[in-house]
């Protein structure tokens, strides 16, 4: 038989899963940033945005808040959702070539994308990587030297990731930046995330698209 109180007790238990994150729950952001050509140039493909295809540019995954031992207090979706512009009317048209592909799915998802925006503005990694003669030409590139192109121009060392092309290249796919918990500095990151590792090559192929 269940009693009033038993059910009290098993209330108690759950109602620490249902807290909201904020500022105390996590010590800085990961600010991830995706080459659109990474996410094509697979055995899966890709799905463009609603308004066609993006620019060739960086696009911005996620701004995803972080604690030092590398968990997440927040579980956000990281499936591939088209990009849906009436979700975010009050920032169009800047979003549309800033913001083509996926989000954390969240009740927060509008003052988390334009301030992720805002640093993306900060920072034009292709241009950074361009500059040091890397380029989205198909060609195949050091991840050191991205690592210290992208140091030497911001200040801060990026955690890189890759996946692979059809045909089992490594492509570069991911650049993670650490941010503080005000959101508008960039910092050494405290922790990578496990999927740094699937760069296991140094020289990995960077996608045309
Ligand atoms: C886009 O988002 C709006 C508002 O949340 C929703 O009503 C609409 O069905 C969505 N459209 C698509 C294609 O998912
Ligand atoms: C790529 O994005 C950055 C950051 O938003 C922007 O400053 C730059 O002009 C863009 N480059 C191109 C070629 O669109």
């Amino acid at each position: 038989m269940i009693t009033i109180s038993s059910i009290s007790i098993k209330l108690l238990m759950l109602l620490p899963l249902f807290k909201i994150w904020s500022p105390q729950d996590f010590d800085f952001f990961y600010l991830v940033q995706q080459w659109p050509g990474s996410s094509c140039d697979t055995t899966r493909g890709c799905c463009f945005p609603l308004t066609g295809k993006p620019a060739s540019n960086f696009s911005i995954h996620g701004l995803w808040p972080t604690v030092n031992d590398g968990s997440y207090p927040a579980s956000c979706s990281i499936t591939r959702n088209p990009f849906n512009q009436s979700m975010i009317t009050d920032l169009i048209p800047r979003a549309e070539k800033s913001w083509p592909s996926l989000t954390c799915a969240g009740k927060k998802k509008q003052g988390k994308r334009s301030t992720a925006l805002n640093l993306k503005d900060q920072v034009d990694l292709l241009q950074i990587l361009q500059s040091n003669g890397i380029k989205p030409d198909g060609n195949f590139y050091s991840i050191v030297e991205m690592t210290k192109a992208i140091k030497q121009a911001i200040g801060v060392a990026p955690g890189i990731t890759c996946n692979t092309d059809p045909f089992g290249n490594l492509q570069f796919n991911e650049i993670y930046l650490c941010v503080d918990t005000s959101a508008s500095n960039f910092i050494e990151c405290p922790v990578l995330p496990r999927v740094i590792r699937s760069c296991k090559e140094d020289n990995v192929e960077f996608p045309i698209f």
